[in-house]
Order: C-alpha cells, then sequence, then structure tokens
C-alpha cells in the first residue's frame, strides 16, 4: 500500500517527524522507496540538478511528466508528488485544474505541489475539489527568484513574516495536505508550524518544522555547481563517481578492461568454421 495524505496529516498528529526527498529517475526513487521515505517529490530542482539549466523557469510539463513516470515506476509505496512548473497554474484555474491531471492521469503521481500562497489558493481549491491532493510552497520560491531578486532568506521583517502567516493558513484553507517551508528563519517556521493543522516540511527553515526536504542530489554529494546553506552532504558521491570513471578510462587505455568476466566465450567448432 502507498502512503496516503491522511497518515501524513496523521504523522503531525502523533508527533511523527516526516520524511521527505526530490528524486528525478527510477533507480533513486527504487532507493528511497525501499529506505522507506514516505515521500518523493518530482521537483522542478529537475531543472537545475539534471536538465542543467541553472534554475526551474525554463522547465515544462513534458520535462517534469518524463521524470516523474519514471519515478512512479520505480517507488513503489512511497507517495510521489509532482511539482508543477513555472506558469503552468498561475494564467487560471482551468488550466491549474488541466496540469495537475496530468501528472495524476499521465504520470501516476498520487499528488502535485505548486508555489505560493495566497494568490494560488484559488487554484488549490478547485484542484482539491477535483479530488487532487496538493502540497503548497512558500518561502524562498525558486520560480519566483526574479521577483525575489535572489536567494534570500525570506519572511524576515514583521510585514514579510505576517505574510508567510498568513499564506500558509491561505493553504490550509484551500485544502491543501501539507506545505513546503523554504529558506525562512527557524523560529518562524516553528510558529507556522503550530499555527497551521497541516504538516509543514522544511528545507532551510529549522527543527521546528513537522518535516525536511532536501533535493536529493545536494544530499548525496552529487551536484557540484554549488552546495546550498541548508544541505548537509551525506555523501560525497561526485568524488567517488569521478575516481571510478577514472579507473575505467585508465583500464580501457591500459588494456586492462574488459577482462575475461566481462567477456562472452565462444565454441572452438563455430570459430573454427569461420576461420576456414
Ligand atoms: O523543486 C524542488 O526540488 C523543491 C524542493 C526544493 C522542495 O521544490
Amino acid at each position: 500500500m502507498r502512503v496516503t495524505i491522511n497518515q501524513i496529516k496523521e504523522m503531525k498528529q502523533k508527533g511523527e517527524r516526516i520524511t521527505a526527498l526530490t528524486a528525478y529517475d527510477y533507480s533513486t526513487a527504487k532507493i528511497i522507496d525501499e529506505v522507506g521515505i514516505p515521500i518523493i517529490l518530482v521537483g522542478d530542482t529537475l531543472g537545475e540538478v539534471v536538465l542543467g539549466y541553472g534554475s526551474t523557469i525554463p522547465v515544462t510539463m513534458e520535462d517534469m511528466l518524463h521524470h516523474a513516470k519514471a519515478v512512479v515506476r520505480g517507488a513503489k509505496k512511497s507517495m510521489v508528488i509532482g511539482d508543477m512548473p513555472f506558469m503552468t497554474y498561475h494564467i487560471s484555474v482551468e488550466e491549474a485544474l488541466r496540469n495537475a491531471a496530468r501528472f495524476i492521469q499521465e504520470a501516476g503521481c498520487q499528488a502535485v505541489k505548486l508555489e505560493g500562497g495566497v494568490t494560488v489558493a484559488d487554484k488549490v481549491k478547485r484542484i482539491v475539489e477535483c479530488g487532487i491532493p496538493v502540497m503548497g510552497h512558500i518561502g524562498l520560491t525558486a520560480q519566483s527568484i526574479n521577483q525575489l531578486g535572489g536567494h534570500k532568506i525570506q519572511g524576515k521583517t514583521p510585514e514579510a513574516a505576517l505574510k508567510l502567516l498568513e499564506d500558509a493558513r491561505a493553504l490550509e484553507k484551500a485544502g491543501a495536505f501539507a506545505v513546503v517551508l523554504e529558506t525562512i528563519p527557524t523560529p518562524l517556521a516553528t510558529l507556522i508550524t503550530k499555527k497551521i493543522s497541516i504538516p509543514t516540511i522544511g528545507i532551510g527553515a529549522g527543527i521546528g518544522c513537522d518535516g525536511q526536504i532536501l533535493v536529493v542530489n545536494d544530499m548525496l554529494g552529487m551536484f557540484t555547481d554549488f552546495v546550498p546553506k541548508h544541505a548537509k552532504q551525506y555523501a560525497r558521491l561526485a568524488n567517488i563517481m569521478s575516481t571510478a570513471i577514472t579507473e575505467y578510462f585508465n583500464e580501457v587505455k591500459s588494456g586492462k578492461f574488459p577482462t575475461e568476466a566481462q567477456s562472452f566465450p565462444m565454441d572452438e567448432a563455430v570459430l573454427k568454421e569461420l576461420e576456414k
């Protein structure tokens, strides 16, 4: 049985910490799923860590669906959430609904995530009414990076902090089952977590959230362009990969690879026949 939104909501009530990770491909999703992480987000960070765009803005629905399908094939128990890319839910409620439905119908995701609070609450409400669970996302929302003026901590002034609380409440009221809080001060995230009934999933939002999410390529040390402050590297896979690839390179050059162990024999008689 796959993890359900009710189980995620119950985890908050029971005070059980929620773990989430992003994934973009079958093999990674399979490992995360087998560990027992309840939520896999096919994040639009796909644009940065997999497609090399430098931001999430160029990511399209087709990019997201392609990768979401692979993740769904790899994850048997985790809830898979599809991240709605830039401008796929802003123009109208109808368009938001149509694109949200594609994640469920075409990719096989169980929920969608979208960025924004009060301004997208009408879309969240309608998507939820149509039976699609929605995770909200407020704070440092990468799709608005040009408006926010860079990767800055959000909610530092009393007005900005109050606005984030209002955004979280608007998402809760619209029916979101959880909300990601990104790059906001720990005390503010803790306060929001206490003030709303749905789980908060933090990234750069401190220990007071109900759960945590990291970009898998960051936490595995695979994405080396930059290391965000919030991202703890649990491994240095880029170094391990580089060492292995260098060894392969050298072994091919020197004729050490392949050996008999990686090769296939042939019947002597057949070979003799060919040599005639
Ligand atoms: O796209 C993504 O990976 C995200 C996480 C940073 C939460 O939205």
